[in-house]
């Protein structure tokens, strides 16, 4: 068996020495142009010409969970592409977005101002029941924060597109349900796959539905929102702010406005990365069970982009 590595950015030797040791007898490589076909390809934002040379792949496996980047390639077809299967991503990304919300509900940037300037100020109490979430996509992450936010006792809403069932979150889906989702959310978290549909699904008219106060909170790709009306929308005061750790341009240009926006907290696409041990163990199981003619979890569906 021959596997093929071609992950744009990431360093490869631990990865080649992880899948080795799952796999002794097998030829584990990073792969540069003319090199012998693989049997199965672990990629990260390859090039087209690496999915063109791979004339015998039994399988692709995305050392990520969104696949916008492989879905703008031409791909074989018949052959499974595999998504990383949450592999430790659920439990960051749960991190992330409940400490964004509880930060901004809680006012701990005030409270941080104030500490630095010596002032020991109260801020009056705000109620739960003034900030509900509206989480944008019930998948394998929005469901588990979305739960996570309930266990606060947010109120919370999930929108997805086929709909949905999840205890202590009212559910909507659809085009049907979107805008009831927007007019019932305060706090608005982008969990969505990047796909046609989704693609600058927060702009103007969209984000202007939200509560009065509204807060953003981007996790899921940076073509999700339209940069420019995010900000509009801020500085009407519509908006309260965003926390945004994904971006249209990645590395976030020097000369972009969200760095220095007061209201704006910047981190560079690190809620939930990806866990190699995790992740090597995941790929190595499903390689397996695909060998067995076995089905696996985490395969993308073209037609729906994800
Ligand atoms: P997932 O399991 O595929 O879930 C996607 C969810 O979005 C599903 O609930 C799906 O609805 C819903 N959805 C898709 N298209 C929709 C549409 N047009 N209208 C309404 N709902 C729609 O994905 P995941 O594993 O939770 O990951 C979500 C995204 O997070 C990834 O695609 C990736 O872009 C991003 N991500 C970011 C980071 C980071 O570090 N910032 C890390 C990991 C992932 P159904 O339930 O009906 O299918
Ligand atoms: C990270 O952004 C991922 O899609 O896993």
């Amino acid at each position: 068996m021959r596997i093929s590595f071609c992950c744009t950015g990431t360093k490869a030797q631990p990865w080649l020495d992880g899948l080795h040791a799952a796999f002794p007898g097998a030829e584990v490589e990073v792969w540069s142009a003319g090199k012998p076909p693989a049997d199965y390809a672990v990629v990260w934002t390859p090039p087209q010409q690496f999915i063109d040379e791979q004339t015998q792949l039994k399988g692709i496996f995305n050392i990520g969970a969104g696949v916008d980047a492989l879905m703008t390639l031409r791909l074989p077809s018949g052959i499974p592409v595999v998504r990383l299967d949450d592999a430790g991503m659920s439990v960051q990304m749960t991190e992330y977005v409940c400490h964004a919300v509880i930060r901004h509900f809680r006012e701990f940037d005030g409270y941080e101002s104030d500490a630095a300037q010596g002032k020991w100020t109260y801020r009056k109490p705000r109620m739960r029941q003034d900030f509900p979430v509206g989480v944008m996509g019930l998948g394998i992450l929005g469901e588990r924060v979305s739960r996570a936010l309930a266990q606060f006792e947010f109120p919370v809403q999930g929108w997805s597109r086929s709909a949905r069932t999840i205890p202590g979150v009212q559910c909507f889906s659809g085009e049907a349900g979107f805008n009831d989702f927007l007019a019932t959310s305060r706090i608005l978290v982008c969990l969505l796959p990047l796909t046609p549909d989704t693609e600058n699904i927060m702009r103007h008219d969209t984000l202007a539905r939200l509560q009065p106060g509204g807060y953003v909170i981007n996790v899921a790709r940076g073509h999700h929102l339209v940069d420019n009306d995010l900000m509009a929308l801020i500085d009407s005061g519509h908006l309260a702010g965003a926390t945004l750790d994904v971006f249209r341009t990645e590395p976030l240009p020097a000369e972009h406005p969200f760095w220095t926006h007061p209201n704006i907290t910047v981190t560079p696409h690190t809620s939930a990365r990806t866990l190699r041990e995790e992740s090597i163990a995941q790929i190595a199981g499903k390689i397996r069970a695909l060998q067995r003619g076995e089905p696996v979890a985490g395969v993308v569906n073209h037609l729906r982009g994800y």
